[in-house]
C-alpha cells in the first residue's frame, strides 16, 4: 500500500513556530534538532466532523515525550492546542484530516550533538492534509529482521521522531510486497508493526503484547478499553509469532489507519475458525466513538 499525493494538499497552510505559512514557504532552519538528529517528538491526529479525536490523549504523549527527552521550554498543551485550531482554521478543514504534530528540541547555534547548544527553545510544527485513513480493508504482513527497541536502547515509550528502525523493517516488507513490517522484542515475541499495533484473537479472547517494546498506542488503549466496557475478554501478554499466525483474527490499529483486518502473515492465511468476529464487534464501536467523542473545534 502506497499513499498518493493528493492535489487537494496542494495549497496547505503550514504551522510553523507562530507563523502560518504556505506550504513551499514551511521550513524549520539546517540547524533545527530534527534536522541534525532527528531530535524530534510527534504525533499523529485526526479530524472527524469538527471534533479532533483523542485530543487531549495527544497532547498528554507528546508532552511526555518531551519530558522524557529533556527539552527545554515546551510549549503548555494550550499553545499546542491554540496552534491546531489556528492550523485547522486556515486551511478550511473540519473532516477527513490527519495532523502530522511535530515538537523538534529547536534550533542549535552551531552543529552538534549537545542538547546546551539549543538555545532558542523548541519548534513547533502543525502539518494538516486532507487524508482519509490509508490503509486498505485488509492487510498481509511479514515478519522483519529489524528488532524494536525496549527500554535497555532506546525506550519506545517515546514517540520520538527517529524512526530509522520502523523504516528499515517497512523497507523489507517493501521488499517482500507486504503491506506492513511485523517487529519483534529483543527475547522474539512480537512487538509492533512498523507503524501500528498488534492484536489478535485466539477463542474469543483479545490479545495484544505488553507495551515493553511497542508505542502503547491510544487507539490500542482504546480498543483495550472498548473491550473492557463490553465485557470482551482481553489480555496483554507475551506473543509468539506462531500464536498470530494459528489465531482466528488479526488486526493493526493506529490513528493512519484505525483497525485493519490482517490476511495473511509471512505466507500464512489468517483463518477465522469461529463464527464470530471479534474486530467487527470493536470496529463498529471504534466507528460510534469516532462520530461521538473528540474535542470540538472552535
Ligand atoms: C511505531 C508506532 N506504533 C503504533 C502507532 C499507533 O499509535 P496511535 O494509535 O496512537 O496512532 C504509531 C503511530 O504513530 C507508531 O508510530
Amino acid at each position: 500500500m502506497l499513499q498518493k499525493f493528493d492535489p487537494k494538499n496542494n495549497d496547505l497552510i503550514v504551522y510553523v513556530n507562530g507563523r502560518l505559512l504556505p506550504r513551499e514557504e514551511a521550513k524549520v532552519s539546517v540547524f533545527d534538532s530534527v534536522v541534525q538528529g532527528g531530535d524530534a517528538v510527534w504525533e499523529g491526529l485526526r479530524v472527524y466532523n469538527g471534533r479532533i479525536f483523542s485530543f487531549e490523549r495527544h497532547l498528554e504523549r507528546l508532552w511526555q515525550s518531551a519530558h522524557a527527552l529533556h527539552f527545554a521550554d515546551i510549549p503548555t498543551k494550550e499553545v499546542v492546542r491554540e496552534a491546531v485550531f489556528k492550523t485547522l482554521a486556515a486551511n478550511n478543514m473540519r473532516d477527513g484530516v490527519h495532523i502530522r504534530l511535530t515538537l523538534t528540541r529547536g534550533e542549535k547555534i552551531t552543529s552538534g550533538m549537545d542538547p546546551r547548544l539549543n538555545q532558542a527553545g523548541c519548534s513547533l510544527i502543525v502539518l494538516a492534509e486532507w487524508k482519509p485513513p490509508v490503509y486498505p480493508p485488509e492487510i498481509r504482513l511479514v515478519t522483519s529482521s529489524v528488532r524494536r527497541n525496549n527500554p535497555m536502547f532506546l525506550d519506545s515509550k517515546i514517540h520520538h521522531a527517529n524512526l530509522l528502525n520502523n523504516i528499515l523493517a517497512k523497507i523489507e516488507a517493501n521488499h517482500a510486497g507486504a503491506d506492513a513490517g511485523i517487529m519483534l522484542d529483543k527475547d522474539g515475541f512480537v512487538a509492533e508493526a512498523n507503524g501500528v499495533n498488534l492484536f489478535c484473537v485466539r477463542k474469543g479472547e483479545v490479545l495484544t503484547p505488553h507495551a515493553h517494546a511497542c508505542l502503547p498506542g491510544i487507539t490500542r488503549g482504546l480498543v483495550l478499553e472498548i473491550c473492557t466496557e463490553w465485557k470482551i475478554p482481553s489480555r496483554e501478554t507475551n506473543l509468539s509469532i506462531t500464536e498470530f499466525y494459528t489465531a482466528d483474527e488479526v488486526f493493526t490499529t493506529g490513528t493512519m489507519g484505525e483497525l485493519t483486518k490482517v490476511s495473511e502473515i509471512d505466507g500464512r492465511a489468517i483463518i477465522n475458525r469461529t463464527k464470530q468476529s471479534r474486530l467487527e464487534e470493536i470496529s463498529k464501536r471504534f466507528k460510534r466513538l469516532t462520530e461521538s467523542s473528540g474535542t470540538p473545534l472552535p
